[in-house]
């Protein structure tokens, strides 16, 4: 059991780093929760212009999913703890701390480069899966938000068909708490108020 504590553990603590602010402050540009939606992201900091910080903020938000999962499945080795179930611990771990992180009174990020982190920690043809189906809907959107919606709405189902009802059961949950994290955005997208990716505001 002290093993999966520990695994929720370092999860959350690895999953709480916000990379989004802390480059964007390294750099020098605006503060993110002046600017577009105020979210933590990747997407909102494409809206500060910086392309290569934005592409930083998506691929270090992810790799922290990805570690998390990775250190608990080694440090549950050779214990009585199931690798498997460490990792996916720590995988909640993760998403929960990028979301509810305590270093920002409890107000993180919406969570979708962290679940494609921890997806391909956990089943790397999950996380193919749901980037795709992000790359698919952005090219013919342009919704940053909308393309994750979808991405994460196929994803828990895509881990059941192909045999895998643990991880569906755990991503249904994360996509539960993805779109709840996204309610402004779907509310703007209901009213056609969404920026599209590329635009400013
Ligand atoms: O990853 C968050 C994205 O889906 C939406 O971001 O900044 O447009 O709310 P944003």
């Amino acid at each position: 059991i002290g093993i999966y504590i520990a695994a929720v553990v370092i999860g959350y603590l690895l999953g709480s780093i916000p990379f989004g602010l802390i480059l964007t402050r390294f750099a020098g540009t605006q503060d993110l929760r002046s600017i577009g939606s105020g979210n933590i992201g990747a997407t909102n900091v494409l809206r500060t212009g910086r392309k290569g910080l934005a592409a930083a903020t998506l691929l270090l938000d992810a790799l922290k999913g990805t570690a998390a999962v990775i250190i608990a499945a080694a440090i549950a080795h050779g214990t009585d703890a199931v690798p498997a179930n460490a990792a996916m611990l720590a995988a909640l771990g993760a998403f929960l701390g990028h979301l509810f992180p305590i270093w920002l009174k409890f107000k993180g990020g919406k969570g979708v480069a962290v679940y494609i982190g921890v997806l391909l920690g956990l089943f790397w043809p999950g996380a193919v899966v749901f980037c795709v189906l992000w790359l698919a809907t952005a090219y013919t959107t342009r919704y940053s938000s909308l393309s994750a919606l979808v991405a994460a709405f196929i994803t828990p189902i895509f881990l059941w068909w192909f045999g895998h009802p643990a991880l569906a059961s755990l991503f249904a949950v994360l996509t539960l708490l993805l779109f709840w994290m996204h309610r402004e955005n779907i509310k703007r997208l209901q009213a056609g108020k969404e920026s599209r990716i590329g635009e400013k505001k």
